[in-house]
């Protein structure tokens, strides 16, 4: 996730409102910015890492000549937060210039060809190609600029919002998009094109939205909108958009959570867009390994427990996921050379986190990082990390953040199973295909579920405590739900592996107690059955998330919550989390709670 704005004014300069644009559009990313404007048919053009203020006390961005501009604030995903990744990116020529939001799949393919061919590349990232690309396209045929962006865009697989600029066209500015977001604002004195509304709202309520598969021309006249597939003209009209400037950032949802639990179809569609040679890097490291430690805190470590199974169940891997602020404690003494240890932190900076790798590093661990955050402590520190690419998270209950690390967790688990040769092709085609359908699945749930969720809030608001149960890879679904439903909602909650809650945790249960069972149809689904009657028995409200068709186990249940049927065990975290963190957030609603702000929290937990 990044921020990209764009604009033709017809007075002004352009480079103080890019500015002020990428100002609001700072939540998207916030790691390096940069501004290209165009003036006397020559490119102008500031970029650096760090956060926009900064930047802008250094370099000073609104100096910048010319009313014709795009700029960009980052979110890392191909290459460090270094000034040299920073957009916009450039041609061998210096006359194109691209800011992007997204990822382009391809692009390692793309680049050597280029290079191949001549082409001088000088960052790491992935956009960087796009100019290669429309040079390339410029050079080889005598195309306008938009249909030079237009023949670029479809050699490109994976995701874009990009704006262009050249000296080619002085007088345009080029966008287009596939699947990252684009919409454009209209006004008397020009138009603009951005990632998110906010970014034009003070100067335009007047919107345009841009569907996937779209090319934009912006230019004095105003914008025309182009069909990339056949180039055919789309006809649209600006709408009025009554939104306050704080509902905008918010994109119309009232809370950053919310927002956030509905990001997740796409930010797991991100996840799916994994660079193939980091997956295949770790879990070569990972086979390698005498012991395996997953470290994490709160939900970081849920994941954690999850991978557990999915790297025992899947590639035969025994690992042991530990509490990093435990680590030190428990196995301090005993980490080796010969161990390795798999950091998973969102923010890539958690002090608990951060503390046990570098005990284990002083004993000559192997470190191993998976983050949201490139540029992080945990970036540094590791042999090699993965970027988990959701964007940045504002909510302090970590939701899309969860699920993307499953995501990619439950990748690596796939790639280690096929290298041990624990798969068949056919299982591993299975597997993959239903993972590439987790993001549709994703987007039925909150499409069918949110609404009976938010009855449950209602109807459930006064109870004083909360059971979460469920087994096998399920037990870190229930941990996870209960996490949530305690941290913003503030009631107190227990989660058990089911099979436990009779070794004690069931003397708890009363007429009307609570429990919400994690049913997946999986191998335990039967002994779950079991574990949901003794409840029953002691007159406990029954509360099941289950399969569409588990006519067994709604038949038992008070209330139940439907998630598609046909998930494999190993991925059932992902979607089985979802109706949990809606209930976390409706119930922490019904009580009166900002969700985003849970009180003694912070998002990054920097003490120990
Ligand atoms: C819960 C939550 C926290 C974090 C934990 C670790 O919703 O957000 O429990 O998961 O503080 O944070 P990271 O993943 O940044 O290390």
């Amino acid at each position: 996730m990044c921020g990209i704005f764009g604009c033709v004014l017809k007075e002004g300069m352009a480079a103080p409102l890019i500015h002020a644009s990428l100002k609001t559009l700072e939540y998207r990313g916030y790691d390096s910015v940069g501004i290209a404007t165009i003036s006397n048919d020559k490119i102008w053009l500031k970029k650096d890492q760090g956060k926009i203020d900064d930047v802008h006390k250094l370099l000073n961005l609104d100096d910048l000549p010319g009313s014709i501009g795009i700029g960009h604030t980052r979110w890392a995903t191909h290459g460090a937060p270094l000034k040299v990744n920073a957009h916009p990116h450039s041609d061998c020529t210096g006359q194109i210039v691209v800011v992007h939001n997204g990822i382009i799949e391809n692009f390692s393919e793309l680049k050597l060809e280029l290079e191949n061919s001549g082409h001088n590349f000088v960052s790491k990232t992935d956009t960087e190609v796009i100019a290669h690309l429309i040079e390339a396209n410029l050079k080889r045929h005598p195309l306008s600029l938009a249909d030079a962006v237009l023949e670029t865009v479809k050699s490109l697989e994976g995701s874009y919002a990009i704006a262009v600029l050249s000296t080619k066209e002085p007088d345009k500015v080029i966008c287009a998009r596939n699947e990252s977001p684009l919409v454009l604002g209209v006004s008397e004195n020009g138009v603009y094109c951005a990632s998110d509304i906010p970014a034009f709202l003070p100067v335009t309520n007047k919107a345009v939205m841009i569907n996937n598969g779209e090319l934009i021309i912006l230019s004095q006249a105003g914008y025309e909108i182009r069909k990339i597939n056949d180039s055919s003209i789309v006809v649209r009209e600006p709408e009025i958009i009554d939104w306050t400037p704080e509902m905008a950032v918010k994109q119309g949802y009232p809370h950053f959570m919310i927002k956030e639990i509905h990001e997740q179809p796409a930010t797991l569609r991100n996840t799916l867009r994994m660079q193939e040679h980091y997956l295949d890097l770790i879990s070569t490291f990972l086979d390698r390994a005498n012991e395996v430690f997953l470290v994490a805190c709160g939900t970081s470590y849920h994941a954690c427990l999850a991978a557990s199974y999915m790297f025992s169940k899947l590639a035969f891997l025994p690992t042991y996921p530990v509490y990093a602020s435990e680590f030190i404690e428990q196995h301090g003494k005993s980490v080796n050379i010969d161990s390795t240890i798999l950091a998973v932190s969102q923010s890539g900076e958690t002090a608990d986190t951060l503390a046990a790798v570098t005990c284990a590093q002083q004993r000559a661990a192997t470190i191993l990082g998976l983050t949201n955050v490139i540029g992080s402590t945990l970036t540094r520190v590791s042999r090699v990390y993965i970027g988990q690419q959701s964007g940045p998270e504002i909510g302090v209950a970590a939701t899309k953040t969860f699920t993307s690390q499953l995501s990619v967790l439950a990748q690596l688990a796939l790639r280690l199973s096929k290298k041990r040769g624990k798969i068949s092709q056919d299982e591993m085609d299975d597997l993959e295909e239903r993972l590439e359908h987790l993001p549709d699945i994703v987007d039925t749930i909150i499409q069918t579920q949110e609404e009976k969720v938010k009855h449950l809030a209602e109807k459930y608001k006064d109870s004083r405590v909360f059971f979460f149960l469920g087994r096998g890879i399920s037990t870190a679904t229930a941990f996870e739900g209960r996490l949530k439903l305690m941290e913003i909602a503030y009631i107190p909650s227990i989660a058990f592996p089911a099979g436990e809650s009779k070794h004690g945790p069931i003397s708890l249960v009363e007429k009307g107690f609570p429990v919400i069972f994690i049913c997946p149809k999986d191998d335990s689904h039967k002994t779950l059955i079991g574990n949901i009657m003794e409840m029953k028995a002691r007159g406990a409200s029954i509360i099941a998330i289950v399969e569409e068709g588990d006519e067994e186990i709604k038949a038992l249940s008070d209330d139940f919550i439907e998630v598609p049927k046909g998930i494999p065990e190993v991925i059932s975290p992902i979607p089985f989390a979802v109706p949990l963190q809606l209930l976390a957030y409706y119930m922490a609603l019904e009580k009166g709670h900002n969700p985003d702000t849970p009180r003694n929290l912070a998002k990054s937990v920097t003490v120990k």
